[in-house]
């Protein structure tokens, strides 16, 4: 048992974003408790990074079933405890008119991308505030620009935002810190069903994103608390003002 090795948790770390996170985080030394909803491939990448000697635990499930949240932090305190939690599991909802918006669809794609985040939040504070840990919560440009067809996701992306900063404020004095990261554009699953007919060959991979996160991960977590970061700035100002 190395106890004072650090740990994180990511979710959604089965293929795009996540993955390159988490590899990113094995790279830096840490131990891994990586989520999604299907087992196999989320297995692979499970497999695949623990190669490079982390210990790697996947939880399969939703993250908006409780029963999947206990399991990702009970996983964290079997590995010695947590220093970090990605939220970046995420459902685009319906691409579409608000006009057409099957409105019962917000039962979805709030609980996913605003309601299951905080709620993983309220179970690892215990283990984060030992630690003086960091919250990443990820997010969209299309929670700060009102783009066409986007309101849904665009709005339970703003929401995460406003609670992150909320939760920044309100987790200071137990040590915990949070930040939201806007990735910015990239090719992947959720890109493609976003602009189903699109040729998205021009975005970039997730990679790109990789010198934000080794940039973020050096940063001492109370002096970037309530920030928000875009991570494609190829000038490495990274840091946005809300
Ligand atoms: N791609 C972009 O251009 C872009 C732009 C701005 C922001 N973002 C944000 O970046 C983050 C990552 O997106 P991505 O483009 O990397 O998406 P992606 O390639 O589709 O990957 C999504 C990941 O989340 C998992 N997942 C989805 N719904 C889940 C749920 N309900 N419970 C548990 N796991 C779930 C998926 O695995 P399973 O399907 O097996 O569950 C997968 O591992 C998201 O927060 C997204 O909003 C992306």
């Amino acid at each position: 048992m190395t106890a004072s090795k650090r740990v994180a948790i990511i979710t959604g770390a089965s293929r795009g974003l996540g993955e390159v996170i988490s590899r990113v985080l094995a790279e830096r030394g840490y131990d891994l408790v990586v989520g999604a909803r299907n087992p196999g491939p989320l297995q692979d990448v499970a497999e695949s990074i623990s190669q490079k000697g982390s210990r790697v635990v996947p939880v399969a499930g939703d993250v908006t079933d409780a029963s999947v949240r206990a399991r990702l932090v009970s996983a964290a305190g079997e590995l010695g405890g947590l220093d970090l939690l990605v939220n970046n599991a995420s459902e685009l909802g319906d691409i579409g008119p608000l006009m057409e918006f099957d409105v019962q669809r917000f039962g979805r794609v709030f609980p996913v991308n605003a309601g299951a985040p905080i709620a993983l939040i309220q179970l690892a504070v215990p283990l984060l505030a030992e630690r003086r840990g960091l919250i990443v919560n990820v997010t969209s440009d299309a929670a700060q620009a009102a783009y066409p067809g986007w309101g849904p996701y665009g709005a339970s992306k703003a929401a995460l935002e406003l609670l992150t900063r909320t939760l920044a404020t309100e987790l200071r004095d137990r040590g915990v810190s949070a930040v939201i990261v806007d990735p910015g554009d990239m090719r992947t699953r959720m890109h493609q069903q976003a602009f189903p007919l699109d040729d998205i060959s021009d975005r970039p991979l997730p990679a790109v994103t990789v010198p934000f996160w080794n940039w973020l991960f050096d940063q001492m977590p109370a002096d970037i608390s309530g920030e928000r970061f875009a991570a494609q700035r190829e000038d490495a100002r990274w840091l946005q003002r809300v």
